[in-house]
């Protein structure tokens, strides 16, 4: 009903904006007075964490995309190797898992049966499974040794958008709980990065501030046929779910690639003002920053309309870019949060221009019941 959707035209709209408080209720009660990860509800002994030698995430759709953002922050700051599959491809690859194995599956629903399948082989083979999980006593958090609820509250929109956000930082906080157990010893980074943490709903708060220039955006774009989203390290899976909300709500062709993996041949669908929207890492602190700048300057010479993320105070760009949205400066790990949040929004507001159903999507369901 219209009062349940808070005044906004879709829950997903609603989802959007809610973001900064769903990112803060991730992080409440879950740090002492001296800033030392409690995590309480991880139920599996200290000991056993520090015999952990590798990790696998499982997931699918959106939540798979936080699992591949986690990847990069989990391995920076365990240096346990960590891999990411889709759910539905798991158990049948016959996986390398033993009891030293860490399975960490993400669904916000906890009830989507290729994610159930998996972590039931998983713990066959004895590894340890945490569930990261927005509905409380939903069957795989019940069906795992332990699980990191993300509090984001019901999401009702098919299109995750809360949800992946919360996901991308109960991942880190598992991370940065890992290291702390395991004693890692770059405990000045692992403060920075805490105490990042705690200013980023502020910093998506100001991304949703400035969304009259999205909406725009939209407007411009919604009878263009074709999207591309480009990015490198935390960047690509960003991309990649960037294009799948394009996907899912608006119905358009749209792809996410690896920056800088363009050249070794999907540069060839490059046209005449196909719109490419590429996130670019934090200058001066980031080694491929100036490589992105290089894809962006490629794809504009093949005739690209380059719509580039960028943070504040950031000029490299401005020659290459047809578009510049700016975020608050954010370490390259923390910078995921961010990006997405246009990319949500703009998926939303072509759907809704071109008069889609944004709740409830053609051929698609809110959890996958079967396999
Ligand atoms: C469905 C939804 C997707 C979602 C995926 C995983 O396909 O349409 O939006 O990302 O399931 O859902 P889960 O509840 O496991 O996160």
């Amino acid at each position: 009903t219209a009062a349940e959707k808070g005044g906004f035209d879709w829950f997903m709209r609603k989802e959007i904006y809610e973001q900064p408080q769903a990112v803060a209720d991730t992080l409440l009660g879950r740090y002492d007075a001296e800033g030392k990860l409690t995590l309480d509800e991880i139920r599996i002994s200290p000991e056993e964490l520090r015999r952990i030698n590798k990790i696998v995430i499982v997931a699918c759709g959106t939540a798979y995309h936080a699992g591949l953002v986690a990847k990069y922050a989990i391995e920076h700051w365990t240096r346990i190797p960590c891999e990411v599959d889709i759910a539905s491809e798991f158990r049948y690859r016959d996986p390398i898992i033993d009891p030293n194995t860490l399975v960490v599956t993400i669904s916000q629903s906890g009830e989507t049966a290729d994610t159930l399948m998996a972590i039931r082989h998983a713990r066959e083979q004895h590894a340890k499974v945490i569930a990261i999980c927005n509905v409380n006593g939903a069957t795989i958090p019940r069906e795992s040794d332990a699980v990191i609820y993300t509090h984001a509250g019901p999401e009702r929109g098919v299109a995750s958008t809360k949800g992946y956000l919360t996901q991308v930082v109960a991942c880190y906080l598992l991370g940065l709980y890992l290291a702390q157990v395991r004693g890692m010893k770059y405990g000045d980074e692992i403060k920075a990065i805490t105490d990042e943490l705690q200013k980023m709903p502020a910093a998506i708060q100001t991304m949703l501030d400035n969304d009259q220039q999205i909406l725009d955006l939209s407007k411009d774009l919604m009878d263009d046929r074709s999207f591309f989203f480009l990015g490198r390290h935390v960047g690509y899976p960003s991309a990649l779910e960037g294009a799948l909300k394009l996907k899912e709500i608006a119905y358009k062709h749209a792809e996410g690639f690896p920056a800088g993996e363009l050249k070794h041949g999907s540069i060839a669908l490059i046209e005449q003002d196909i719109p490419v929207f590429v996130m670019v890492p934090p200058q001066g602190r980031d080694q491929l920053h100036d490589k992105v700048v290089s894809n962006i300057q490629e794809v504009r010479a093949r005739g690209a309309k380059t719509i580039v993320l960028v943070e504040e105070g950031d000029d490299s760009v401005n020659p290459y870019a047809d578009v510049i949205i700016r975020h608050p400066k954010a370490s390259t790990l923390l910078q995921p949060l961010l990006a997405i949040v246009p990319l949500q929004l703009f998926a939303c507001e072509v759907a809704t221009l071109l008069g889609n159903d944004v709740d409830q999507p053609r051929n698609l369901a809110k959890s996958v019941t079967v396999e």
